[in-house]
């Protein structure tokens, strides 16, 4: 476990105009950066900080994940991704993330027997479902039908009962798989199919999303271990753009099925999980391996908004260890499904090109996580509206541990942050006949 942050020493702040200067205190982590605390500073000193985008901005204490950019160090609870992706399960790394460790052998078996239980989802969601286009983008079914939970589970909306908010935790990671697989079935038109407790979590999806009720359908190994190894990538990755709006959206007390449909809305942008569609249908418009200087150079140009996505992260500045996992599962999927992908060709000259090219080396550009799934995920049969709806699968334990941990914090507040005003002053209200 983590340490208590503590105050080892203070940052000292000069108002140049006044000369007045300020003692703030300065916290360490376990690991990582010390942060200076700033919460007396608008007291102290009038005035806030500045910082659009959060680049330097820590919004919570947090024991769950942790991210070195600069050596390409990811880990959850302690364990590095790499050991957990080589060794680990799934549901393994949602024990971790949810309650600290990786289980033993009992404490696996009741997580799992927790999990299974809940697999179901309340039969009139069917029906919910009914009220969608069936050409509706999935993320967009997902953001509704994930909201809709609390209008079925009253009885663990309770966010201040800890029994709740662990039955809550459960159904939405057993739930969330389910959902998933009827929305894409809703989508092409299939029966949906309901989950199978003998099968582990990876092949359970796979087997609700592809399987049909007319024949039997068996789980190839080898895309099973890949798809649990994508959700373990994708498990949690610290205070990202989806996860910090689960949280503010949690501050209010709101419950947690609402704050995982706000997740799962963030995440839908194509500059958060979306890059994965949006990698595939990049490589599309490319088209063919003559075409990839022309969009290297619009990736460069300031006046064209396309930039190379699956490139590029905002923590990341050396590579991407999740992407470096993904390369090697990526090659055996194709390998076992005998799938020559002319995409992934494309997509590795364009990696190679990229790399070398001083404008990408410079900015610190490599291929993340999102470079390599969709390729996978387009062999293993997934349409790429599908892929976000995946990255949220697999998110959603990140997700609902760290609007746990929140909650359980002793000292909850609403996260309110606040602005730099550049509007109008004060001015006289003008009746409308007297407007220009
Ligand atoms: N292609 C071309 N130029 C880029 C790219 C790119 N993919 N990404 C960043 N840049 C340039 C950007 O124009 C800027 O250049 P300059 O300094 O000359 O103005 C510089 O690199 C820094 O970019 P930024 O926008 O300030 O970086 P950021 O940290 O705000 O953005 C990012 C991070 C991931 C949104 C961005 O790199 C991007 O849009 N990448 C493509 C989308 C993508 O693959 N997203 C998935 C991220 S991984 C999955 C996840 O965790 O959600």
């Amino acid at each position: 476990m983590g340490k208590e942050p503590e105050s080892q020493n203070t940052f000292t702040l000069i108002n140049d105009k006044t000369g007045e200067s300020y003692k703030l205190p300065v916290l360490d982590g376990s690991t990582g950066p010390s942060v200076i605390d700033v919460q007396k500073l608008y007291a102290q000193t009038g005035h806030f900080t500045y910082d659009p985008g959060f680049t330097s901005t820590g919004s919570c204490e947090s024991r769950l994940t942790y991210i070195d950019g600069d050596k390409g160090i990811l880990m959850h609870r302690g364990y590095s991704i790499e050991d957990l992706a080589e060794h680990s399960s799934y549901l393994e790394v949602c024990h971790a993330l949810l309650y600290g460790d990786l289980p033993n052998k009992q404490e696996m078996e009741k997580f799992e027997r927790n999990i299974t239980y809940h697999t179901m989802v309340h039969e009139q969601i069917n029906y919910f479902y009914r009220g969608f286009r069936r050409d509706a983008h999935p993320m967009a079914v997902m953001c509704g039908i994930v909201g809709a939970l609390s209008a079925f589970y009253h009885d663990s909306l309770d966010i201040w009962d800890p029994e709740q908010r662990e039955i809550s935790a459960h159904r939405l990671i057993a739930k969330i798989p389910t959902l998933a697989a009827m929305t894409y079935k809703y989508n092409v038109g299939q029966p949906f199919m309901y989950p199978r407790n003998d099968l582990s979590y990876a092949e359970n999806f796979l087997y609700m999303c592809f399987g049909l009720p007319a024949e039997p359908y068996k789980v190839n190994p080898v895309l099973a271990s890949a798809m649990d190894k994508i959700l373990i990538l994708h498990a949690d990755h610290e205070q990202n753009a989806s996860t910090s709006t689960v949280r503010l959206a949690g501050s209010s007390q709101a419950n947690p099925f609402t704050c995982i449909s706000s997740g799962i809305a963030s995440l839908w942008g194509p500059a958060h999980g979306g890059a994965n569609q949006a990698v595939l249908e990049m490589l599309d418009e490319i088209g063919d391996k003559k075409n990839i200087p022309e969009f290297i150079k619009r990736a460069k140009d300031k006046d064209d908004p396309f930039r190379l996505m699956g490139f590029g992260h905002r923590v990341y500045k050396n590579f991407d260890p999740r992407a470096a996992v993904l390369k090697k599962s990526c090659d055996q999927v194709l390998e076992n499904l005998g799938v020559s992908d002319p995409r992934l060709e494309l997509a590795m000259e364009l990696e190679r090109i990229a790399l070398e090219d001083d404008y990408f080396v410079s900015r610190k550009l490599f291929p993340n996580v999102d470079f390599y799934s969709g390729i996978i995920l387009k062999a293993m049969g997934f349409p790429t509206s599908m892929f976000t709806v995946l990255f949220a699968v697999a998110r959603t334990v990140g997700w609902i541990s760290q609007w746990k941990e929140m909650i359980e914090e002793p000292t909850l507040r609403i996260g309110r942050p606040r602005q730099l005003y550049t509007g109008p002053v004060a001015r006289p209200y003008v009746p409308m006949d007297k407007r220009k």
